[in-house]
């Protein structure tokens, strides 16, 4: 297995290319499965999640073509990836590959929408926590599809004449629930009316893809949102919106070792919450026509409160890059976790470094240290091992981050990234 080495010290300069979004890559890939005709997507990241993807929609039926490197291209620009999906030759997505990824379970909406029936793997737990699929069932049952759970899998029959328009209301914000939602409403007889949808950028993403698909959708990015069934989608081209987790984590490593990093292609409306909790830590943050800018020299790292909450509100994919931060604030911060009950799985990882994390429920206290010292360290999940790579930068001496496969999940080449900036950064690979 891979592991990266890191040896901290080193301020962060240069410029940093962001990548197309991963979670809104995913539900975009999926969405092929609603049409006969080539969805062509840009932008779309290099990662393992979308390997995965593309395996996983293949044994569906759904052919791939990965566009070659066009001049001017480089490793870091997103890839085209054109999709057709003329027929659907399988509707079962099974253990094997949905228990690897998620966001596979995603597939239960596009498949029962357009050929009635699906049997879709429950996807199980997981390392931030429990995640059930209740919700997402429950948007397909109102669409009128007849939902069992058969030996872990979860089987859906739409009725005669296919899914139909509904009112569904989330008792709770979810993204997968939404994107579910969507998926099911825009070939449903009728209208659907969604509401307490997510608002989170990759469902607008989402929302956009499938209107230029032909799909009547009006609110998306709201938390009402209305869509007019049609009788079959078209192909489209789209481009996937840049990656605001990536950004927040690239501003949060220049927060870190200070620096003056231009964050190009990064689009601040896609995190402003996050941005404003940066500035309150002392980060200078400008927003340019290249990206973001995010400078901090000299001066110390402000402590902060902050708490976790869906679009707009400060996300939970950068809660453990944040804390990674104020591991070195001047005083005592204070972080709610409110979306994942588990998700402080890097505390005692970051505490092997020197970090100083007291936690009480949903609460994790985090009083600043003046120095963390490096220490082989690992993680369970993508988001707390690129924590440790943001403690380990500011890190005295070396710092080993193992299982590595976490972050290929989900950072496009990280090492090159950040080593291009001046971090010395380097994989090992594995035994
Ligand atoms: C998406 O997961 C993201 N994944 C997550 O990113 C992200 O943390 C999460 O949204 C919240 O922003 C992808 O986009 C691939 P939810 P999702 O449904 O859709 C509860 C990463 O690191 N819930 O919005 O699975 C759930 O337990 C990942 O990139 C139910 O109770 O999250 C949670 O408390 C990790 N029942 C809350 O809702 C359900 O049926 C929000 O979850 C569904 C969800």
């Amino acid at each position: 297995m891979d592991r990266i080495r890191i040896t901290g010290g080193a301020p962060l300069n240069g410029v940093i290319p962001i990548s197309g979004a991963k979670n809104a890559a995913l539900p975009l890939m999926i969405a092929s499965l609603l049409t006969r005709e080539p969805l062509e997507l840009h932008n779309v990241p290099r990662l393992a999640d979308v390997q995965l993807l593309l395996r996983i929609l293949g044994n569906h039926g759904v052919d791939a073509a990965i566009a070659g490197k066009r001049p001017g291209q480089t490793q870091e620009t997103g890839q085209t990836i054109r999709l057709t999906a003329a027929s659907i030759i399988d509707t079962t997505a099974p253990y094997e590959l949905v228990s690897r990824m998620r966001a596979s379970f995603w597939v239960l909406a596009p498949l029962v929408a357009r050929m009635g029936h699906a049997r879709v793997s429950l996807p199980g737990g997981c390392a931030i926590g429990t995640r059930p699929v209740d919700l997402l069932i429950m948007a397909m049952e109102k669409l009128g599809a007849k939902v069992t759970i058969e030996g872990g899998y979860v089987v859906a029959e739409a009725p005669a004449g296919g899914l139909r328009g509904a009112h569904i209301t989330f008792p709770k914000v979810t993204v997968g629930g939404t994107h579910t939602a969507l998926m099911g409403a825009v070939l449903a007889q009728g209208e659907t009316v969604i509401d307490n949808a997510a608002r989170e950028p990759e469902v607008a993403d989402l929302a956009a893809c499938l209107a230029a698909m032909g799909a009547k959708i009006e609110g998306a990015g709201e938390s009402r949102i209305v869509v007019q069934g049609v009788g079959s989608l078209g192909g489209a081209s789209h481009s996937v919106v840049p990656d605001r987790i990536e950004t927040g984590t690239y501003a949060m490593a220049v927060a870190m070792t200070g620096g003056d990093v231009l964050l190009e292609g990064a689009r601040p409306e896609l995190l402003q919450a996050a941005l404003d909790v940066l500035a309150q830590t002392g980060a200078e943050i400008t927003a340019t026509n290249a990206g973001v800018r995010v400078r901090r020299n000299g001066g110390g790292i402000n402590p902060v409160d902050v708490t976790t909450e869906p679009f707009p509100g400060f996300p939970t994919d950068l809660q453990a890059q944040l804390m990674a931060l104020l591991t070195r604030a001047r005083g005592t911060s204070r972080i709610r976790e409110t979306i994942f009950e588990n998700r402080f799985m890097h505390v005692q990882e970051l505490a092997r470094l020197g970090a100083r994390i007291r936690l009480d429920g949903d609460v994790a206290w985090i009083d600043g240290v003046e120095r963390l010292t490096g220490a082989p360290v690992m993680a369970t999940d993508l988001r707390a091992s690129v924590s440790l790579v943001i403690a380990a930068l500011a890190a005295d001496g070396e710092t080993t981050v193992n299982r590595v496969y976490h972050l290929d999940r989900g950072f496009e080449a990280l090492e090159a990234k950040l080593g291009r900036c001046g971090a010395q950064v380097q994989r090992i690979s594995g035994d």
